[in-house]
């Protein structure tokens, strides 16, 4: 478990697959994030979450839950995970829209950046966002993730081609960040 101030991350339990099937289904969440959208069955789901718990050598996902009544609010992940280059691949959603605008998301990926260069050895950890997905770009922009260059229409969604931005952070940027974990 990674604990932080107001929020905890811990490895999945079978059960969030019910919680998982819900987020998964709701268009405020999909739309914004940088993939394909696909359908979703519990059953599908329940399979997802056992192979992530028994199966996954090359991924990290994390779930995120409130310190104050354990409440599963989302997910934080470290993906493609490779071990030669100590490379991984950041991504991140808050499911329950209530707790949008709280600083979760910020307080998550501090927690997950921090995991991943000094408990994992990392070097670089690289995300890709939506270009008009503003709040997520302000808060990597704001914990020192430098934008590499954009990922031209690479993204079919909505009936659109849209641009993806692709961003990292190395380790030392991440340790000279100074700011609170
Ligand atoms: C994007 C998402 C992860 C943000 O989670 P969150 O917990 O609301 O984020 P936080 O509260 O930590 O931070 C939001 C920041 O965005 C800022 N923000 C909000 N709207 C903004 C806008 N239109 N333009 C710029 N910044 C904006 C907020 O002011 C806040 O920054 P601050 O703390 O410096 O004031 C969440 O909305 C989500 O899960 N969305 C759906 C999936 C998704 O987009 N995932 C990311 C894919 S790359």
């Amino acid at each position: 478990m990674i604990i932080g101030e107001r929020i905890y991350l811990r490895a999945f339990e079978l059960e969030d697959y019910k919680t998982l099937t819900k987020w998964r289904n709701d268009r405020d969440i999909t739309k914004s994030l940088g993939g394909n959208y696909f359908f979703v069955s519990s059953e599908r789901e329940k399979k997802w979450i056992e192979n992530s718990i028994f199966n996954d050598e090359h991924n990290l996902r994390l779930a995120i839950c409130l310190n104050e009544n354990n409440e599963y609010i989302g997910n934080v992940n470290l993906t493609n995970l490779d071990w030669i280059n100590r490379n991984a691949e950041f991504s991140i959603f808050i499911g329950e829209k209530k707790y949008w605008g709280k600083g979760y998301a910020t307080e998550s990926t501090k927690l997950i950046l921090d995991f991943g260069f000094s408990q994992r050895n990392l070097y670089r950890i690289y995300l890709t966002v939506l270009e008009d997905n503003k709040s997520a770009i302000h808060i990597y922009n704001k914990l020192g993730f430098k934008t590499e260059g954009v990922l031209r229409k690479s993204l079919f969604k909505d009936n659109k081609y849209h641009n993806l931005i692709i961003m990292s952070i190395l380790k030392e940027e991440f340790e000279n960040c100074n700011y609170e974990l």
